[in-house]
């Protein structure tokens, strides 16, 4: 069904055949599936938790405004405009050989990364639907250690991931319509109306709804830290799935009569939506319970289900199955970045590509799957899973934003940008000057605390 394009030197016309998604929802709910996974439901929640609240929900959605949203416009052009995954489309839109291509080729080295350790986390969150299902009991110590030991545990660990990534390369090797849209058509409707549910759940029937809305939408600026207000910026990469590629290769599906700031302005909205309804279910319950919310990174698998004992499996298997989703619709976008550039530059066939590639990552997962092998990282012993979270997230995605934020700024041709815009109004002058100024500064500014060369922040 996928028609493979041959990329042509200079060759910035919107015309090469391609495969593209079978309506424009569907598209929406693809990309809002990549963007809406573990970074919404899991990372968002505790570090908000962590950052203290509405001050840092403030700074976060300044950051999605100025960063994300100009940055996902960017992707979704150069995707379109060029109908080719992320290696392919930069040299289209510049010159066959051109060295922007580094920038898609650190997109499909991040799809890689990413893909095998989020793999592992998201198939922590399918074994806690079946653990879940018969009940947590017993005293908090035990509960929390009941998540220790399948984290601990190699073999139950690569079991799980094992699982997730067959589901992943399974739906990804049905295609672009016939796998990704399917899906996603069943996924994303069914991770809202259970979050629609638990929401109703946690704001009505406990005790801890209105805290929890004033902790999320009352800002104390005096909690607000600088390591704050990078992280806030850090995440909007992360949970709109940005400088990777991503949105590009989604965006090269995409049909010419399909409006990108409309739709980029949905996706991002849908993403921020979703995060702060998962905070609003997560804290209600960790208020009611007299809980504090900044436990960190264990406030998904070792403090919720704590409180799940007392609420029953009613309550902790849709949520489970709602972290299940989330991560599967974004789990088979970082594949399919992998798979289009096999199809697209080497001509595979997509069915073999998937297969080997998946493999190839799901073998790379293992390595995180084993919690004890450790290695020295930047002055102490830690496993791959953290190594390679903190590569990417400070290093690939944010240099990977940069590159396609200066090249969509100043390499594209003007009048390309405004036919992929569709106007040339104030609103398409905000945008380029956004996309010169403001975001690539703020881009920097993660990279440089990446590197610890920021001397105002520890
Ligand atoms: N946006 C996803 C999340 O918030 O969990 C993570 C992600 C998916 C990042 C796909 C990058 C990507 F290409």
């Amino acid at each position: 069904m996928t028609q493979p394009t041959t990329p042509q030197a200079n060759d910035q016309s919107p015309t090469t055949p391609r495969i593209h998604w079978a309506s424009s929802g569907g598209f929406i709910l693809a990309a809002a599936g990549s963007a809406v996974g573990l970074g919404n439901i899991w990372k968002f929640p505790y570090i908000t938790g962590v950052y203290g609240g509405g001050a840092f929900v403030l700074v976060y959605l300044g950051c999605v405004l100025a960063v994300g949203l100009p940055l996902m416009i960017a992707e979704l052009m150069i995707g379109r405009r060029a109908q080719e995954n992320p290696v392919g489309a930069f040299q289209k839109l510049h010159y066959r050989g051109s060295p922007w291509q580094i920038t898609g080729w650190l997109g499909v080295a991040s799809g890689f990364v990413i893909l095998s350790f989020y793999s592992v986390i998201a198939g922590w969150a399918l074994a806690y639907v079946f653990e879940s299902l018969s009940g947590f009991s017993g005293a908090a110590a035990d509960i929390q250690a009941q998540f220790d030991a399948l984290a601990g545990s190699a073999p139950r660990s690569a079991f799980w991931h094992t699982v997730f990534m067959a589901l992943t390369i399974g739906i990804v090797m049905g295609g672009v319509r016939d796998g990704i849209e399917r899906w996603v058509k069943i996924l994303m409707p069914g991770l809202l109306a259970i979050l629609g549910g638990l929401m109703i759940y946690g704001l009505f029937f406990t005790d801890g709804g209105s805290q929890a809305i004033g902790f999320l939408f009352q800002p104390d600026f005096s909690k607000l830290s600088a390591e704050g207000i990078l992280s806030a910026l850090g995440h909007a990469f992360f949970t709109l799935s940005l400088g990777m590629g991503a949105m590009i290769t989604y965006g090269s599906y995409m049909n010419r009569d399909s409006h990108i700031v409309r739709d980029a302005i949905t996706i991002s909205l849908l993403d921020t939506v979703i995060a702060l309804l998962a905070g609003i279910v997560i804290f209600s319950l960790v208020f009611s319970y007299g809980l504090e919310p900044n436990v960190g990174p264990g406030l998904i698998f070792h403090t919720l289900p704590v409180l799940f004992a007392e609420t029953g499996p009613w309550v902790s298997v849709p949520f489970f199955v709602l972290l299940t989703f989330a991560a599967l619709s974004s789990t088979i976008s970082l594949l399919e970045v992998v798979v289009s550039y096999f199809v697209d530059e080497r001509g595979w066939n997509r069915k073999a590509a998937t297969l080997v590639m998946g493999a190839v990552i799901y073998v790379l997962g293992l390595l995180s799957a084993i919690a004890v092998l450790k290695v020295p990282f930047r002055g102490s012993e830690q496993g791959f899973l953290d190594i390679l979270d903190y590569i990417s997230t400070n290093y690939m995605l944010p240099i990977g934003g940069l590159l396609t934020c200066l090249f969509s700024a100043w390499i594209i041709k003007d009048q390309v940008r405004r036919e992929e815009f569709g106007s040339a109004g104030l609103a398409y002058k905000a945008f380029v000057w956004t996309l010169r100024l403001i975001t690539p500064v703020a881009v920097l500014i993660i990279i440089l605390h990446g590197l610890n060369l920021l001397p105002f922040v520890e």
